[in-house]
């Protein structure tokens, strides 16, 4: 496989922002931007789980492709799952259409903990190695890689699926703190090796999505979670020094202070935090990615209009803003409103464009 050249898109108006450098244009791109709100997706992506398709290189690199050629993003987002570096070595997880990941036997207490054995990228998830190199080597935008966040895969080990108040996961951090300590590091090195294995095959920068991280008390976050997000960023960022590295959850308000301490160089926002006072939050070190409410695309383009204009403002001229949704996109999204969304931000946004 063609080793992908590092640094390739030093320059790429999404790795500035990253890095909080002037920008010739403000980069926008779409958490899930592929899926279902493309019809090229639900003709190229057959029936079967999606881990099937996970699995199929060629595909994968189709399916990360198409949102990019169609909406002219800045950026592509790896097409996996946060579940998959559990599934491969085994935990018995699938993705339900409609439902999101299910475990068939939940974690339920430190005998449970074995199943949770290290991730061997090359032998686990070639697949990943594989269409990672593919498109590092043919895309013309640079390549966002992933892995879930420890309190978001925690929540479906434990929960076995979709969880509303996240009982048993809040039960066996506060009965089991040495369990959850050590489920927390094993789920770490989970995605520290997955991180590693995409930024080796040619990622240009990564996201690390703890997307319900928002569920707990500041307090709870930073005890129980922030420590191993913290050992993540920081691993990271000694075996793969400058690559730009994301911070996202949902309804994290509270929670963005000490979410800009974990030691990423970017802080996803949902839509609920104007983002004036997002950057408030985070300091004036870190950049801020978003968050228009992906609720305001499924109408009328009017709407949409005026709150990516609200969100362009509030993020204001400084460097540092990476415009996308404060959540992924809606499959019920009509794909014509995110095609002007970015036409729109390309052609208006000023955080921190260089005077010409
Ligand atoms: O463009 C992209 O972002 C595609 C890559 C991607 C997928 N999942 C593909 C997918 C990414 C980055 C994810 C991350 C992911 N997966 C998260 C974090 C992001 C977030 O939304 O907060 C979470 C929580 C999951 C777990 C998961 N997987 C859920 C909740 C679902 C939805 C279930 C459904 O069918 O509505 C999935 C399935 C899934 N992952 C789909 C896609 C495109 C659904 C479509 C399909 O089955 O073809």
């Amino acid at each position: 496989m063609d080793s992908p050249t590092p640094g390739r898109f030093d320059d790429a108006p999404f790795i500035r922002a990253c890095r909080g450098l002037e920008v010739a244009r403000v980069p926008v791109w779409f958490m899930r931007q592929a899926g279902r709100s493309l019809p090229e997706y639900r003709a190229a992506r057959g029936p079967g789980s999606i881990l099937d398709a996970i699995a199929q290189p060629e595909l994968v690199a189709e399916l990360t492709r198409q949102p990019v050629d169609r909406y002219g993003t800045d950026a592509a987002i790896f097409f996996s799952d946060i579940v998959v570096p559990v599934a491969a070595i085994g935990f018995g997880v699938d993705v339900a259409p409609g439902t999101g990941p299910v475990v068939a036997e939940p974690f339920r207490s430190k005998d449970d903990l074995h199943r949770l054995r290290p991730l061997e990228p090359e032998l686990d998830t070639p697949y990943v190695v594989e269409a990672v190199g593919i498109l590092a080597g043919s895309l013309s935008v640079p390549l966002i890689g992933f892995a879930g966040g420890p309190f978001t895969v925690a929540s479906y080990l434990i929960e076995g699926g979709p969880s509303k108040n996240f009982a048993r996961v809040k039960a066996l951090m506060h009965e089991e703190p040495a369990v959850w300590h050590e489920l927390m590091e094993r789920l770490v090195d989970l995605a520290l090796a997955s991180l590693r294995s995409q930024l080796d095959a040619g990622a240009a920068a990564v996201q690390l999505f703890d997307s319900w991280a928002g569920i707990l008390t500041p307090h709870h976050y930073e005890a129980l979670v922030l420590p191993a997000t913290r050992r993540l960023f920081a691993e990271l960022a000694q075996s793969h020094p400058d690559v730009p590295t994301i911070l996202f959850g949902v309804g994290t308000g509270e929670l963005l202070a000490l979410m800009a301490t974990a030691g990423s160089t970017v802080v996803g926002v949902d839509w609920r935090v104007p983002l004036d006072q997002a950057r408030r939050r985070v300091g004036p070190d870190l950049a801020v990615q978003g968050n228009l409410d992906p609720a305001l695309c499924l109408g009328s383009w009017e709407v949409a209009r005026a709150e990516t204009r609200e969100v362009l403002a509030l993020a204001g001229t400084r460097p540092g803003h990476i415009f996308n949704l404060g959540h992924g996109v809606l499959p019920e999204t009509d794909p014509a409103i995110l095609e002007q969304v970015v036409e729109l931000v390309h052609a208006e946004g000023r955080a921190g464009v260089a005077a010409s």
